[in-house]
């Protein structure tokens, strides 16, 4: 039997044609850019890149859950990757403590759980209660054994020791808005009504107070348990929503969006939904995977680095319909949006778990180039920041991740690096750059400029915080800073990730082969400053300012 999850991949490849990905996708090129980070593109010259910076100008306080992460029942994300109680590496809860370290030094701030695909056939009641009662059941999502052996109480508790906070996906496929609502029950009242008193049961008299909810999951794909018309999902969503808030008014709700600009009936679906739902819920969500592949680049690494245009480009539009519903409904609320899945994802895709308890699935290996374009995705969500509050690295262990673990051990993937750099540098306000750079043409797109940039200030901490992306293949570009209104005193951190071969990854025999490198920085002469970005390379740089 094929699992549900498997075929989404196939689903979409043959939903959108070769055109969809990569076109549609990428015809914004300079567009998107003089839209969003205000880069304008010089014609090819021997003068240097430009970015200018102005502490006077910010486009919006940076939300830290823009750097949020994932973790599904799916394949050894949570069985041996978080939860492995017959290891030697965990405690007596049965948390890995190494990965746990991995994610309190990061400081991952919200992470979504427990799907994903899964959320849509998950009853939560078979998570709860005493362990040795709870059943185990046939995850048809990803066609495996689902042990039940971690469930609510125990992500609660990981969440703790993690230092981060649930973002909680709910059943809107097979399962009721009745219980959903009931979930919230569980979680966030105290005491005296039956949901609750069931929790206190299970030994857990404190509320969670859950503040974040994502209502069901890509219900646009015929890969999803429970697929529905957008129409009907919206109706349901409402309803939830509704019932939901009986229990607990302030929650933050998210209505689940276009899987993303593959999908036939993108925006559309969007509109649909919001028309029967908007008035219920705070955000809408999106979800996208690239690739440099055949299908979506033709393995063009030139073109695959520029994708996160094309991420930039599914910002706007899907914002364009959310603003328009709001107009046709005269609503004086301003939805945002929560990108809650996000990656690069295309080697690893077989999603058949073979009927067995955590099975190696999505295991993908990050190399070189993949970092470099989750760099460029993390700036552009940080140049989104006005609108986009919620942002999941899809996923955080074992599953398309940062992080894989073993037996033994843990090594680090190579999209670690500029994921831990958002969460360790990029904070206060969104900085509103200008950027001059030369680009070059892809094949079927417009130019793209050779740098991507995006930037932040931290009022308090006093630092500002660039993050470069440098496109160029084969040559190193020169950047020159203009600092407008206030100069830097002096470089504090400065990062980069680079190398001669854009495939090289790391793993467990090497776990070291792509690593970040000091970048030599020179101190600021007056307003300016110069350096050298090499080729192929993602940058951090942060000054304490003066
Ligand atoms: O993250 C892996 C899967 O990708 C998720 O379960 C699903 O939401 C998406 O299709």
């Amino acid at each position: 039997m094929k699992s549900f999850s498997h075929s989404r991949r196939h689903f979409l490849k043959q939903a959108s044609g070769a055109a969809i990905s990569v076109s549609a996708g990428m015809s914004v090129g300079s567009r998107a850019l003089s839209a969003f980070a205000q880069t304008k593109l010089l014609a090819e010259s021997s003068k240097p890149a430009r970015i200018y910076i102005d502490s006077r100008r910010t486009i919006a306080p940076l939300d830290r859950n823009l750097f949020g992460s994932f973790l599904e029942h799916l394949g050894r994300a949570i069985y041996d990757g978080i939860y492995d109680p017959g290891s030697k590496l965990s405690d007596s809860n049965g948390f890995r403590k190494d990965v746990l370290d991995q994610i309190r030094q990061l400081g991952v701030p919200i992470i979504r759980y427990p799907g994903g695909n899964f959320v849509s056939g998950y009853n939560w009641l078979d998570g709860v209660g005493p362990k040795r009662n709870r059943p185990r059941v046939l995850d048809k999502a990803w066609n495996s054994i689902e042990s039940n052996q971690f469930g609510t109480n125990e992500f609660m508790q990981w969440c703790k020791a993690a230092g981060t906070l649930p973002l909680m996906g709910l059943n809107l496929g097979t399962g009721t808005p009745e219980e959903a609502a009931a979930l919230v029950e569980y979680c966030n009242v105290e005491k005296g009504t039956k949901w609750s008193d069931l929790r206190r049961q299970h030994g857990f008299s404190e509320p969670y107070k859950v503040q974040h909810w994502c209502l069901g999951t890509e219900m646009d794909g015929p890969w999803q348990i429970g697929h529905m018309s957008a129409t009907e999902y919206g109706y349901k969503a409402a309803d939830a929503a509704r019932q939901m808030r009986a229990v607990d008014p302030s929650l933050k709700l998210v209505a689940c969006g276009s899987s993303g600009p593959g999908m036939p009936a993108y925006l559309e679906w969007d509109r649909e939904v919001l028309e029967q739902c908007y008035e219920y819920v705070d955000g809408l969500s999106l979800h996208r995977y690239f690739a440099n592949n055949q299908h979506e680049t033709g393995g063009d690494s030139a073109k695959f680095l520029a994708l996160n245009l094309s991420m930039e480009r599914q910002i706007a539009e899907t914002l364009a319909v959310c603003d328009m519903v709001r107009g046709h409904k005269r609503s004086p609320k301003k939805l945002w949006l929560s990108f809650d899945e996000w990656n690069v994802w295309y080697r690893a895709t077989d999603g058949d778990g073979h009927r067995t308890e955590a099975p190696r699935l999505l295991e993908e290996i990050y190399n070189l180039e993949d970092a470099l374009l989750v760099g460029g995705l993390i700036n552009t969500l940080i140049r989104n920041a006005d609108r986009v509050k919620i942002a999941c690295l899809a996923q955080l262990v074992n599953v398309i991740a940062p992080i894989m673990t073993d037996a033994d051990g843990l090594f680090r993937q190579t999209i670690f690096y500029p994921y831990s750099w958002a969460l360790q540098y990029a904070r206060g306000a969104v900085l509103n750059l200008l950027v001059e750079s030369t680009g070059y043409a892809v094949p079927g797109l417009e130019n793209v400029p050779y740098l991507d940039v995006a930037g932040t200030l931290d009022q308090n901490g006093g630092t500002a915080t660039l993050f470069i992306l440098n496109r160029d293949l084969s040559r190193a570009q020169r950047v020159e800073l203009q600092w407008q209104d206030r100069s830097p005193a002096k470089v504090v951190a400065s990062w980069l990730l680079t190398g001669d071969d854009l495939k090289a990854s790391n793993g467990f025999a090497s776990p070291q082969r792509v690593v970040p490198q000091p970048l030599a920085m020179p101190a600021a002469k007056g307003s300016r400053t110069e350096f050298e970005l090499p080729a192929r390379t993602y940058a951090a740089i942060q000054w304490s300012m003066a």
